[in-house]
């Protein structure tokens, strides 16, 4: 199979990382959670004190970086995100790490520190990668570009009902409202600011569920690369 590299982007609970990584398995290929990255910087910083309130997080989490090293590694199709030797699993998922990886992501620094790593996996393998600014600035020659989005209520309604299903208590409109915040911060910040590339292709999926994500895209795939579906 030629090598290929698909960029998903696209703001939180669009569905980016479950329908990519049925997406890698259909295809193939690898799915590279870049968020992990962020949350994984995220949850660094919430270790050794960081507030996410603070107004200078770009001058604290800076000379942390030095302390961080990040490997990926997968596991039977699975990435896993080891964080100086230590394999964090669902640690990066609590959900104040959300906050915390969307404020690190703000900083230059930290993008800079990411972005090798990001470049290198997708140099190796054939990828699916999601992300914020895949299309735009890790990946920008990617075979294949989705900004994938759908309605505020939509989105929130999907994480309520996952976080619900995890057993957690939350309140739909805390959901929503994070959700809408978290927006906010990751289209407004200075540095690769999510937001399509000029060459993506635009797909909302309020109106579609799960499996008609997945087959939507994979046409797209299909149609720009020649790639098809090795198994269902
Ligand atoms: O996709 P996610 O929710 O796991 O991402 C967590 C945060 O990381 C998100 O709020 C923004 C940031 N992020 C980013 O800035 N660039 C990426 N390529 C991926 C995530």
């Amino acid at each position: 199979m030629k090598k290929i590299a698909v960029a998903i982007d696209g703001p939180g609970g669009a569905g980016k990382s479950t329908i990519s990584k049925e997406i890698a398995k259909r295809l193939g290929i690898i799915y590279v959670d870049t968020g992990a990255l962020y949350r994984t910087v995220g949850y660094y910083a919430r270790e050794h004190g960081l507030s996410v309130n603070d107004a200078k997080v770009s001058d604290k989490i800076t000379p942390m970086l030095d302390g961080i090293n990040i490997e990926i590694k997968y596991v039977d199709g699975a990435q896993h995100v080891i964080l100086n030797g230590e394999d964090l699993g669902d640690k990066i998922r609590q959900p104040d790490i959300s906050m915390y990886a969307s404020a690190c992501s703000s900083v230059g620094n930290v993008r800079a520190f990411l972005l090798e790593t990001q470049k290198k996996l997708a140099r190796e393998n054939s990828v699916i990668m999601d992300g914020r600014d895949i299309g735009t600035v890790i990946l920008p020659d990617a075979d294949v570009k989705i900004f994938l989005t759908a309605s505020e209520q939509a989105r929130a309604n999907r994480r309520y009902k996952e976080l619900v299903a995890k057993g957690s208590d939350v309140k739909y409109e805390e959901v929503l409202s994070e959700l809408v915040e978290r927006d906010r911060a990751d289209s407004s910040r200075d540095v690769a600011p999510l937001k399509p590339a000029d060459d993506a292709h635009l797909f909302d999926n309020s109106d579609y569920d799960f499996e008609q994500s997945v087959e939507y895209i994979i046409k797209v795939i299909t149609e720009k690369t020649g790639v098809t579906e090795i198994e269902k």
